[in-house]
């Protein structure tokens, strides 16, 4: 039988083997895979959620200006509806939350200035000082057209979802990114354009089911010498 000082030793030595071995984000990283079934009576915590909502917010965007915003999705009914515009795609009815990265498509001088503004009450700077960077960045999306304004946005939102499907790993809750999805029938769908936004990515979140066909798979990558080049 093992002794209760055992126990501890072994549990100290697991842990110790798991900083070292397992627990760094390749490993993270391998663990994770695109879910296509999630076990539907799985469902995230509140404190994993608001992770996630931190882990949105902390994502880096052009200027800081964060041209996005996200939506949450936890109604089982509306799940439901969505399950067409994605093509029915499973994950999207069976995952525990969606979350819709969406570009906010009255992006402009206002934002600029809102941003400054936080700047300056948070960072403790004066208008001397951002006063002429705001000026600047003003003309600058002055002159870009509308559709350049929200292709920027939407660069901004693939580099949150990146953000969010690494956290996600590193958290142990699975997820599946999805561009294949109906976004303009989504938006019709969720009243979306009235308030100045337009859907471009899906992350349905939740736990793996046993039974995902996927779960087992080995990743497909190409040798890191087909990926990576080195410039001496
Ligand atoms: C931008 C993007 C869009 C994707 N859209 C879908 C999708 O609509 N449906 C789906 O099942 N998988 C989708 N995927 C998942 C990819 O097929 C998957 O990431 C890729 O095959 C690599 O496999 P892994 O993520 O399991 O390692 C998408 C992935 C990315 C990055």
């Amino acid at each position: 039988m093992i002794s209760q000082s055992d126990n501890k030793f072994i549990g100290a030595c697991i842990r110790k083997r798991n900083k070292k071995f397992d627990m760094n984000i390749i490993n993270h990283l391998e663990w994770r895979y695109a879910c296509k079934k999630f076990d539907s009576n799985k469902k995230l915590k509140k404190d994993q959620v608001d992770i996630l909502k931190k882990a949105f917010n902390l994502s880096a965007t052009s200027y800081g200006l964060q041209p996005l915003k996200l939506l949450i999705v936890k109604n089982d009914p509306l799940k439901e509806k969505l399950l067409p515009l994605a093509y029915y795609q499973k994950q999207v009815s069976t995952c525990s939350h969606i979350l819709i990265i969406c570009i906010d498509t009255a992006f402009g001088a206002d934002d600029i200035d809102a941003y400054f503004d936080r700047e300056k009450q948070i960072r403790g700077v004066s208008e001397a000082i951002v006063g002429k960077f705001r000026q600047q960045l003003k003309v600058v999306y002055s002159k870009k057209t509308q559709k350049e304004i929200e292709d920027s946005a939407i660069y901004q939102a693939y580099i949150a979802l990146g953000t969010l499907m690494t956290v996600c790993a590193e958290q142990r809750i699975d997820s599946c990114p999805m561009e294949g999805f109906n976004a303009k029938k989504l938006d019709e769908q969720l009243g979306l354009k009235d308030k100045n936004l337009r859907s471009v990515l899906l992350l349905p979140v939740g736990f793996r089911a046993e039974d995902d066909f996927m779960r087992k798979m080995k990743k497909v990558r190409k040798p890191l010498n087909e990926v990576i080049i080195e410039l001496d």
